[in-house]
């Protein structure tokens, strides 16, 4: 008989449920159910609209995993950070399943899945691993050679993402940014555009995307109307310093801390400039580098499902008592 987790990712505006083998890390189903274009209207994610999808299209989805359910040994669920309201969607449902099949409860760190992006169907390697995590809410370094994950350094306000969220935003360019402000950027011609790198003469290896972003916004002002060419030289600008500034302060943190591979993560991490300034980095720096397939850099339940299968194996089981929304496993 088979050993299956099913895990269920509602932290933000993606409802995705996954079934996973436990002996084998095999894949047994997998979907997800964007909303984006619901948000799209209103420029960003909705919280309340998030939970109301989400309490509409994940029993949709659970509803294709009832044959797998008799070789369910757990169930898992994306438990913080993210929109509370979105959270509790997948909470409520987890909880449910745990009960009503009287299989354990695993809680898992949003941030965590995505590392484990990076091992979706193999066997977990954090020896000697950094990784960079880029997402809509955050911009992070950890070192996963530690017991528990430690935060080396993170964004001190926006997160690399939303740096391309807004910059789509004052573009007027709409929601989700990262891949129309990609897109516009490699419309660019001249490329005579520039942006000075944040946090230059400053010491630590902590980001600051905020005031790129208000550089992009006086920019903007300087144009009576912005047509599509000046729009794709500010966006090509905007995203050569971006990446510069997270390929700046890791080489520094790297000169520091000595680690053999780094890992990419995240939905921002899906990224073209910055896989391709990280492979440089990497290659100059002697380390390897492991990249979080596309299919897997945004939010997925996979992931979720694959971190799941190590809380398994350590009896790592929320009680129904467990406050879920604060659990925490990650420290700086
Ligand atoms: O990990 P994710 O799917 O959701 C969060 O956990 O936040 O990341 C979504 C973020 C958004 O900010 C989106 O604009 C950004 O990832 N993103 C990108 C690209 N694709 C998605 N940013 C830059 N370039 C991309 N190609
Ligand atoms: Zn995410």
């Amino acid at each position: 008989m088979k050993k299956l987790i099913l895990a269920i990712e509602s932290s933000c505006d993606d409802s995705s449920i996954a079934i996973i083998s436990i002996d084998d890390y095999k894949c047994i189903f997998h979907k997800k159910l964007s909303q984006e274009s619901e948000h799209e209207n209103y420029g960003g994610v909705v919280p309340e609209l998030a939970a109301r999808l989400h309490a509409t299209a994940l029993p949709q989805l659970l509803k294709l995993c009832k044959p797998y359910f008799k070789d369910l040994v757990a169930v898992a669920v994306t438990c913080t950070p993210g929109l509370s309201v979105s959270l509790l969607s997948g909470i409520s449902m987890a909880k449910t399943i745990s009960l009503e099949l009287k299989i354990p409860l695993i809680g898992v760190n949003h941030l965590l899945g995505h590392v484990y992006s990076l091992f979706i169907d193999e066997k977990k390697d954090f020896k000697d691993l950094a990784v960079l995590l880029v997402s809509g809410g955050h911009t992070m370094v950890l070192d996963l050679s530690k017991n528990k994950p430690v935060i080396l350094s993170k964004s001190l306000d926006d997160s690399f993402g939303e740096s391309f969220d807004k910059t789509a935003k004052l573009l007027g360019m709409g929601y989700p940014g990262g891949v129309r402000v990609q897109e516009l950027a490699l419309k660019a011609r001249e490329k005579s555009m520039s942006f000075t790198l944040p946090m230059r003469q400053v010491k630590s290896y902590d980001y600051s995307f905020s005031g790129l972003k208000n550089q992009v916004r006086l920019k903007t002002l300087e144009y009576e109307k912005l047509e599509l060419d000046i729009k794709s030289e500010i966006a090509f600008a905007f995203e050569e310093t971006a990446t510069q500034h997270i390929i700046h302060k890791l080489d520094k943190l790297l000169e520091y801390h000595s680690f053999k591979t780094l890992g990419l993560v995240g939905g921002a991490g899906a990224n073209l400039k910055l896989r391709s300034k990280l492979k440089a980095l990497c290659e100059a720096k002697n380390m390897s580098l492991k990249l979080a397939s596309l299919e897997f850099c945004s939010d997925n339940a996979l992931m979720i499902a694959r971190a799941a299968i190590e809380q398994y194996k350590d009896k790592d089981f929320s009680s129904f008592k467990d406050e879920l929304l604060f659990y925490n496993n990650l420290s700086s």
